[in-house]
């Protein structure tokens, strides 16, 4: 078995992408600082999320980490940035971990991404309690030019 990392593991690991920090008070940031208890290593991650369409705008992040670690928030930035926060709240640690072809023994550090984006949605919808009935009930204001989930939601349109 070949020992070392990846080459795509190495490819984020020397040139990472998005790396930086926005401010954790712009009301539109969304923050999620999670840590592996394992190893210890730390990663931060950031979202700027579009009001209007839910959609993450801008991602940067700070990992104090293994490769895979750095690696797997590189990776996450480009594939959440677009996103819903929807969407992006359903990534799993195991779709980073095959695109970098993580081995086992790595996969926490996947799991790191997985927190950290999870955890900097939590915050976002913390900050802003009322975007996230945006899209179910319309009372935005705006009319969501989305397929409105009516069959998920019995309650909500019980609610209406
Ligand atoms: Fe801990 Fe990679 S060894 S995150």
């Amino acid at each position: 078995q070949r020992r070392g990392y990846h080459e795509k593991v190495l490819d984020h690991y020397n040139n990472p992408r998005n790396v930086g920090s926005m401010k954790k008070t712009d009301e539109d940031v969304g923050t999620g600082l999670v840590g592996a208890p394992a190893c210890g290593d730390v990663m931060k991650l950031q979202i700027r999320v579009d009001k209007d369409s839910n959609k993450i705008r801008d991602v940067v992040f700070k990992t104090f980490g293994c490769g895979s670690a750095i690696a797997s928030s590189s990776y996450l930035t480009e594939l959440v940035r677009g996103m819903t926060l929807e969407e992006a709240g359903k990534i799993k640690n195991t779709d980073v971990a095959k695109e970098l072809c993580l081995p086992p023994v790595k996969l926490h550090c996947s799991m790191l991404a997985e927190d950290a984006i999870k955890s900097a949605i939590s915050d976002y919808y913390l900050k802003n309690p009322n975007s996230r009935t945006t899209d179910l009930s319309g009372t935005g204001g705006a009319i969501p030019d989305v397929k409105v989930e009516i069959e998920q939601t019995p309650a909500a349109a019980a609610a209406v």
